[in-house]
């Protein structure tokens, strides 16, 4: 996955008078703080710009794969109104359009008038009048009931920052004015996001929401010890990543966890590849979580050619369909 030129164009003017030292040396300090703390709310105005606008490219294929799973599970859908809570510099509203560019209007709460400010000047690079025309809210999503209800409301990388009481306070009030589709998307390197989205999703479950991804509430499963439900995106880095972190591989994989809440039944699905497809000589290994809960299938090329060439294709993250043929080497 690639960002949007005019993204990228805006995140490089952003550097234009930070030096790349001062840059490398904010985003190891910043890392470190938000590994340790969980936020970065006590940094300073230049370090935490240059961390945001360095951590965009992650967080935006993140949230651009949710969108398309959502997309895809409600494929005559088009959101007209976007709330994206604990906004940032705005991640989601260039992931949003770039899916669905007849958004008609975007909303976004902020609490830190640092982020609103990047956020705000990053759209200023947009063609899209609907991005130029966000409308920027400074409050905290604690305290702040919308006034208005949204058709797609976006809590991304964000939720974590609060502790476990607000954050079922603000999934019930947020799913309260939502007349469509909640995501919750969270960072997933360690275990700590895919708690906060499983607690999510039980309080979703509560709410009465349909879950539509990555796991409907209708499939029980329990993961083995030591493993996290979570994706990853790959992503391109761009010129400035490569340079900070002295990188040599053109990419990156964002690993995260989310949850998708819709008021209405999405596409069905038998079940989707939870791991990476282990692929060896002449066999493909698959982790699926179906109904019947975690499911392991090992496919061989000479015994099951069909099937192996379907598995091929797959990666994970992806949904097979109830007459998929890979379905009947589920041998429990
Ligand atoms: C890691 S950033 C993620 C930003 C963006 N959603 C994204 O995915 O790129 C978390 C953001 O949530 C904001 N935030 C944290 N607690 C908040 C609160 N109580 N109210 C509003 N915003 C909050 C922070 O200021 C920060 O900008």
């Amino acid at each position: 996955m690639k960002l949007p030129q005019e993204l990228e164009h805006a995140i490089e003017q952003e550097f234009t008078h930070i030096s790349l030292k001062t840059l490398a040396h904010a985003t190891k300090y910043l890392r470190e703080e938000y590994r340790t703390q969980g936020n970065n709310a006590n940094t300073d105005a230049e370090r935490l710009t240059a961390y945001a606008a360095y951590r965009m490219p992650g967080t935006f294929a993140a949230i651009t794969h949710v969108l398309t799973e959502l997309q895809r599970r409600h494929p005559d859908w088009v959101p007209a109104r976007l709330l994206d809570v604990g906004a940032g510099p705005g991640t989601a509203l260039w992931a949003t359009t770039k899916i669905w560019p007849s958004l008609n209007s975007i909303t976004c709460i902020e609490n830190s008038p640092v982020m609103i400010a990047l956020g705000k000047h990053l759209t200023t690079h947009a063609s899209n009048a609907t991005i130029q025309n966000a409308s920027w809210v400074h409050a905290n999503m604690r305290n702040t009931t919308p006034s208005d209800s949204y058709d797609l409301v976006i809590i991304s990388y964000a939720l974590s920052e609060l502790p476990e009481k607000a954050r079922n306070q603000v999934i019930q009030n947020y799913f309260e004015h939502t007349t469509h589709s909640l995501c919750i998307i969270e960072p997933a390197k360690s275990p700590r996001g895919s708690r906060v989205i499983e607690e999510a999703r039980a309080k979703l479950v509560r709410l009465g929401a349909h879950i539509i991804a990555p796991i409907p509430k209708s499939f029980t499963y329990t993961l083995p010890e030591g493993q996290w439900l979570h994706f990853a995106e790959r992503v391109e880095r761009t010129h400035l990543e490569r340079v900070v972190k002295k990188a040599f591989r053109p990419y990156e994989d964002e690993k995260f966890s989310y949850v998708i809440a819709s008021r209405s039944e999405g596409t069905s699905y038998a079940a989707r590849v939870i791991l990476p497809p282990q692929t060896n000589r002449g066999y493909i290994t698959l982790t699926l979580c179906a109904k019947e809960g975690i499911q392991k299938i090992v496919v061989t090329k000479k015994r099951h050619p069909k099937a192996y060439r379907l598995a091929k294709k797959l990666q994970w993250g992806d949904t097979l369909d109830a007459h998929n043929p890979l379905l009947a080497l589920i041998t429990n």
